[in-house]
């Protein structure tokens, strides 16, 4: 069987310029600076942002997410622009919330957290994704069966399930019923599908498998005709900072109110406690 791709510059030029390929030659620092780093400057300016890397085992997803210690991958290239941001930005004021977690099994596990007190997380909303699916493609090609197939069926449940509402979202089904639900990724990943959110999604491919290349170069070339509708979530202005800060002392002082109330009871009845 012969494949024929078209060459790397016709593929840039592709109709739509936000598509990039990128060839051996170029490094995980050249693609942050094209793809990764202009969504991870418009989150700090208010959008919601997410970075996936997606592809068949072996292909990269790791290596450009993570990277080594000689070239750094996406995840540490964009924590060091973030800090550099905050440095550069004495007069504003930043939280900054960092999540860490793997879905294996359809289950969620923190991988910041003690691995002793490590216990399956819900979902609740994020803002920034920066996700690695690992072995994306996998389970078709590995004539799984018994045990290991059921566990392949989870852990591929997420992926197949981000694959169908990619589909769905690029038929231009939008309006319509979108699974998200059916699967932890989906659920965690709905607003950077289709919704509230910039999102670069990094396809990696390896000639080791070229059927699974094939269905990799499928999923990309569906998921360009996704469409999100990103806005600015909450830009405070001076008088909005200035309302909050009213009613945060309005609230403290009922709070204290309630406290000092609760003492003069206690001191009535000579009731101490310390
Ligand atoms: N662009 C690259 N340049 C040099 N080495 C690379 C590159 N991409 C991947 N590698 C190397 O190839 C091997 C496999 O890559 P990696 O572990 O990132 O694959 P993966 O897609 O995360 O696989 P899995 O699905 O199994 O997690 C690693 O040893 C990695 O260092
Ligand atoms: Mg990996």
């Amino acid at each position: 069987m012969v494949f024929e791709f078209p060459s790397w510059d016709a593929l840039n030029r592709n109709d739509n310029e936000e598509n990039r390929v990128f060839n051996t030659d170029e490094t995980t620092d050249k693609l942050y600076q094209d793809v990764a780093q202009p969504l991870v400057v418009s989150a700090v300016n208010g959008y919601n942002g997410t970075i996936f890397a997606y592809g068949q085992t072996s292909s990269g997803k790791t290596f450009t997410m993570m990277g080594n210690q000689k070239s750094l991958g996406v995840i540490p290239l964009a924590i060091q622009d973030i800090f550099k941001i905050i440095d550069d930005s004495p007069n504003r004021e930043f939280l900054l919330r960092v999540s860490y977690m793997e879905i294996y099994n359809e289950t969620v596990t923190d991988l910041l957290c003690d691995s002793r007190k490590k216990k399956p997380l819900e979902i609740r909303e994020d803002i920034n994704n920066l996700v690695d699916l690992a072995g994306s493609e996998r389970a078709s090609q590995t004539g799984a069966a018994g045990l290991r197939l059921k566990e392949g069926c989870n852990i591929n449940r997420s992926l197949f399930v981000i694959g169908q509402v990619i589909k769905k979202l690029s038929d231009g089904h939008a309006g319509g019923f979108i699974n998200y639900r059916d699967s932890k990724l989906t659920r965690i990943l709905q607003n950077s599908l289709g919704g509230n959110a910039k999102t670069v999604i990094i396809c990696t491919i390896t000639p080791a498998a070229i059927e699974e290349t094939l269905s990799t170069l499928q999923f990309a070339s569906t998921a360009k005709h996704m469409k999100n509708d990103p806005h600015v979530n909450e830009v405070l202005d001076d008088e909005a900072l200035m309302k909050r800060y009213r009613n945060e002392i309005v609230d403290l002082k009922k709070r204290l109110e309630e406290v000092s109330t609760f003492w003069y009871t206690v001191d009535s009845t000579h009731l101490h406690i310390g």
